[in-house]
């Protein structure tokens, strides 16, 4: 059925994660038709809220949503909240008797989805003891929804894998990277494998650079505490920023089945040139935001964050220089930056094509124009193609002429939808859009080569103002190779 009954336990149901995105998600499911109308939702955390609280939460998360008041109300009765102690078998049996009791009430025959939305440490408890408890033992099927981060290097990522394996099967786990669930980068493989025009030069012979960048201008928030520990390389880069380069780089799959895809994601990942010793400082740029104005607004710099060390050596912005060694890719480079409190909050790719052998028209700066293909993954979503073509008049002078393509849905930034996508995914079982653990331990290995290095010696933070596009040497990263970032308003 392609609306299957089944309870969603929310681990954590009191935090921003499920205020701001899951719950908001399983209502435009609900809204859509896309959820069956017999399910329950449980919200499971520390503190001692009950029904009518879970309830609360979930009517203002929906705030601004136009709804009748009764759908509204139909809707939040299906919510549930349980006290709980990650620890205790007792918070387990308990939760187990009211997952059945609903089950019962609502003819869901007994699967589960249990979603990771808290502190990443209980993680692996959890996965052990809803095993052990019996939660997983039931007449359906059931299903292990994990968040970010999934460890913060090789070791513990393999740690958690370990831990939860001995609970779940690997089909039964969805790591989530939401930027896997956004429209635009589903996209990617549409537009490269549904086009007979781009794949034949979608190679080194014809392409000879790509351009990756997501730039944010949030700074940390309130999240200081985590960041610290963490820092962009494993915060966007690890996940996001990779995911983006598998899919630009992957060879067509040979069937659209989650193995087919991953295994071609997967293979992109294992012939990334490790960067290692010397090579990081050459091949990797690491930022720091200091104070500054974005969007007209006067910023502080990291240091003075909450939660944050005043001599901070996280880094809050990167910018690399990867290389796929395989036939298709050989000597092209794939350049990738990511920060906060950056100038504009922008996710763009762009691929820039090689100049013709033997030309003979130029612009009136006699310059000729590389072709462009930009892919607009948020906020705007959609394609620009950029070209050359001759300026109207007497003239043989080239112009750069500009064909775009726009996404109606523009759905502005941070919106629940790619959570809605990826939840409603793993209702389905397909798991295409989830990380893979072969994708996680090759992207957590390349980056921890990376971070070993960088720990061993401090950085000169800060060193890009808050509301720039980061330090200069990501503009020399590129300058070496005779190229340059194109300006994020390429192409539009
Ligand atoms: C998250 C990171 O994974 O992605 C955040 O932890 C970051 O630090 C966010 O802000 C960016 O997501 P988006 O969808 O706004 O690009």
């Amino acid at each position: 059925s392609n609306k299957p009954r089944t309870t969603i336990v929310i681990f954590g149901a009191t935090g921003d994660l499920a205020k701001r995105k899951l719950f908001p998600s399983i209502y435009n499911l609900y809204k859509k038709g896309q959820l069956s109308e017999e399910f329950a939702v449980v919200g499971v955390a520390r503190r001692p809220w009950t029904n009518e609280t879970i309830r609360d939460t979930v009517r203002q998360s929906l705030q601004g949503n136009d709804h009748a008041a009764e759908e509204l109300e139909e809707f939040c009765s299906h919510f549930y909240y349980h006290p709980f102690d990650v620890t205790s078998k007792s918070s387990y049996h308990e939760l187990n008797e009211l997952l059945t009791r609903l089950e019962s009430n609502y003819h869901i025959p007994g699967n589960r989805i249990f979603y990771m939305a808290m502190a990443p440490e209980f993680f692996g408890t959890i996965a052990v003891n809803l095993k052990t408890e019996g939660l997983t033992d039931t007449a359906g099927w059931t299903r292990l929804v994990i968040e970010k981060p999934f460890g913060r290097d090789y070791p513990s990522a393999y740690e958690l894998n370990e831990e939860i394996r001995q609970a779940f099967d690997e089909d039964q786990i969805y790591r989530i990277d939401h930027y896997l669930g956004k429209e635009m980068v589903q996209n990617i493989e549409v537009i490269r494998f549904a086009n007979a025009i781009f794949e034949p030069l979608w190679n080194n012979r014809y392409i000879s650079n790509i351009q990756i960048t997501s730039s944010e201008t949030l700074g940390v928030e309130d999240r200081g505490g985590y960041y610290e520990t963490s820092g962009a390389l494993r915060d966007m880069v690890q996940n996001h920023m990779l995911q983006m380069v598998s899919l630009l780089a992957m060879d067509p799959p040979i069937r659209l089945t989650t193995n087919e895809i991953r295994s071609e994601k997967i293979k992109v990942l294992r012939a990334l040139r490790p960067v290692t010793g010397d090579k990081v400082h050459k091949y990797f740029v690491r930022g720091q935001y200091g104070p500054g104005t974005v969007n007209g607004k006067e910023v502080d710099g990291y240091r003075n964050e909450d939660k944050v060390d005043p001599q901070s050596h996280t880094e809050t912005f990167v910018a690399g220089k990867l290389l796929i060694d395989n036939h298709r890719w050989a000597g092209v480079p794939f350049y990738i930056r990511t920060g906060k409190r950056m100038g504009i909050k922008s996710t763009k790719i762009v691929v820039q094509f090689k100049e013709l052998p033997m030309n003979l028209y130029f612009d009136k700066n006699d310059v000729m124009h590389p072709n462009l293909l930009i892919i607009h993954i948020q906020p705007d979503e959609g394609i620009s193609l950029v070209l050359n073509g001759k300026k109207i008049g007497p003239t043989g002078e080239t112009i750069p002429v500009q064909l775009d393509y726009s996404n109606d849905s523009v759905d502005g930034v941070n919106t629940p939808e790619a959570y809605e996508r990826l939840l409603y995914d793993c209702m389905l079982g397909d798991a295409t859009n989830f990380a893979h653990w072969d994708e996680l331990e090759l992207s957590w290995k390349y980056v921890d080569a990376i971070s070993k290095v960088w720990e061993t010696l401090p950085a000169q933070f800060p060193n890009y103002p808050s509301g720039s596009m980061g330090p200069e040497e990501s503009d020399r990263l590129l300058s070496a190779d005779g190229f340059h970032w194109w300006p994020l308003d390429t192409g539009k």
